[in-house]
């Protein structure tokens, strides 16, 4: 190394010194001191080297939309099943909102409220009886059945009179059907229930009555329909009357306004099958 010509030496190190920007004079050195000069530039060469590399620091040759492909929020994977689920669920629901209501939101709701509030006290909750006769095991409806149920004696009259009347009420000597199983039941013969017909409303009452044929009676469902579509009919009718239940109207008058409707809704379903 000592064997390099000067010149040359001399020129490296003027190089060095453009490079570094730094030790502009140490070409002047260079020229006083030859071979000390030798290991300083071989050294900042060699350091100077390593300096380069350093900017490719900022590898931004990735393109502004590959970035924003890379960096983008993706849709978590719980969502793929909610979203299948979505429109099963959509048809589910309106289904429901065009069929039950009509039925589970009407008499048969309403008569349950009635039920728990005005009667289980005495008939118990599941209409087991207690204070009151025993209603649940079909029991009111041997008391009571229905020309649907293919009785020849139309219990839902009675009935409805009945519980608008309560015991002092009734004027007839049995109630009910006079044929039922064990004796028609006499009013006062298990304890004493008063009259509905002026505290509750005619729907009130009808609903409640409903409710406890099909619930504690156990009418199928297509005597319930039928039934809740003849009370619907039976309403009306009793709306158009001005009947009033709080005055005492005895089955046989109830049974000619049953007997009204069930005629007018016949007709309307002969009209609406015609
Ligand atoms: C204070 C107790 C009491 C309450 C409250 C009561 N009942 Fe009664 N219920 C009786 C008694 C007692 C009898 C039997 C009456 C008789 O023998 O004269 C009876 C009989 C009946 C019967 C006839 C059952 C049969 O097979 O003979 C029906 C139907 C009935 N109740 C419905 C109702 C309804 C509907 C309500 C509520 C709106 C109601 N009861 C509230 C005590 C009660």
């Amino acid at each position: 190394m000592t064997e390099l010509p000067e010149h040359l030496l001399k020129r490296a190190a003027e190089a060095r010194a453009r490079l570094t920007g730094e030790g502009g004079g140490g070409g002047d050195t260079a020229g006083g001191d030859a071979p000390a000069a030798t290991p300083a530039v071989a050294a900042p060469v060699a350091a100077a080297t390593p300096a380069v590399p350093e900017e490719p620091k900022a590898p931004e040759p990735v393109a502004p939309y590959v970035e924003a492909g890379l960096n983008r929020k993706t849709i978590p994977a719980w969502i793929i099943p909610v979203l299948l689920f979505l429109p099963i669920w959509a048809i589910y629901y309106v289904g429901f909102l065009e069929n039950p209501p009509a039925e589970a939101g009407g008499l048969l709701v309403e008569g349950g409220e009635i039920y728990s509030g005005q009667c289980s006290s005495c008939h118990g909750g599941t209409g087991g009886g207690g204070t009151g006769r025993q209603l649940n095991d079909g029991q009111v409806l041997l008391t009571f059945p229905s020309v649907e149920a293919g009785a020849s004696y139309d219990g839902l009259a009675g009935q409805i009179a009945w519980v608008a009347n309560g015991t002092a009420g009734t004027t007839t000597a049995t109630y009910g059907d006079p044929a039922r199983g064990g004796g028609a039941h006499t009013p006062g013969s298990f304890g004493q229930m008063s009259g509905f017909g002026g505290g509750l409303s005619a729907e009130e009452l009808v609903a409640v009555v409903h409710y406890e044929r099909v619930t504690h009676g156990g009418l199928d469902e297509a005597a319930a329909e039928a039934e809740l579509h003849l009370l619907e009919e039976l309403l009306r009718v009793m709306e158009e009357e001005g009947t009033d239940l709080g005055s005492g109207l005895q089955a046989e008058d109830i049974q000619h306004l049953v007997d009204t409707a069930r005629a007018s809704a016949g007709g309307d379903a002969e009209a609406a099958a015609g």
